[in-house]
């Protein structure tokens, strides 16, 4: 399996469900298998519940990558944080997603529904798949962090 056909496992919330869709059949036009955790319409959802889904199975080594997606992307990246081994970076911007990868080793993608378009936040998805990690100095610097955990 390369790196691009990695199962990824979607969550997101109320204000988000629509750009969740739209990122789901962009990964499934492309053969990624994709695991959605919900939520599945704009009934108004409490954020936590659907980022805790998504971090827990990252962390716990089920998936290794996840997307998560809320209004602005702040609260999943609060919540997916706070999980050891969790990497979440909520990406704005095609430079962001590259070096979230490339630097940080991102194992969570963060989109905000109400802040970015679905045009943009597809080429970050890609953009965010396709980029592998450096390594080197940055995984000293990985170690580092994850040691305070
Ligand atoms: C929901 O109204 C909103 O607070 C949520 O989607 C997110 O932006 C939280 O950080």
């Amino acid at each position: 399996m390369t790196e691009k056909q990695t199962p990824i496992i979607i969550g997101c919330d109320h204000a988000a469900v629509e750009l969740k869709n739209k990122i789901k059949a962009f990964l499934q036009e492309r053969g990624i298998p994709v695991e959605d955790a919900g939520t599945h319409d704009t009934a108004s959802v409490d954020y936590p519940d659907y980022g805790k889904q998504v971090a827990s199975q990252v962390a716990t080594g089920h998936y290794q990558r996840g997307i998560l997606l809320c209004g602005t992307g702040l609260g999943m990246s609060m919540v997916a944080n706070r999980y050891p081994g969790v990497r979440a970076a909520l990406c704005h911007d095609l430079f962001g997603a590259i070096m979230s990868r490339k630097h940080n080793d991102a194992n969570i993608l963060v989109l905000g529904g109400r802040v970015t378009g679905d045009i943009l936040a597809a080429e970050i998805v890609a953009a965010w798949l396709e980029t592998p990690f450096e390594g080197g100095r940055h995984q000293k610097r990985l170690d580092q962090f994850n040691r305070v955990s």
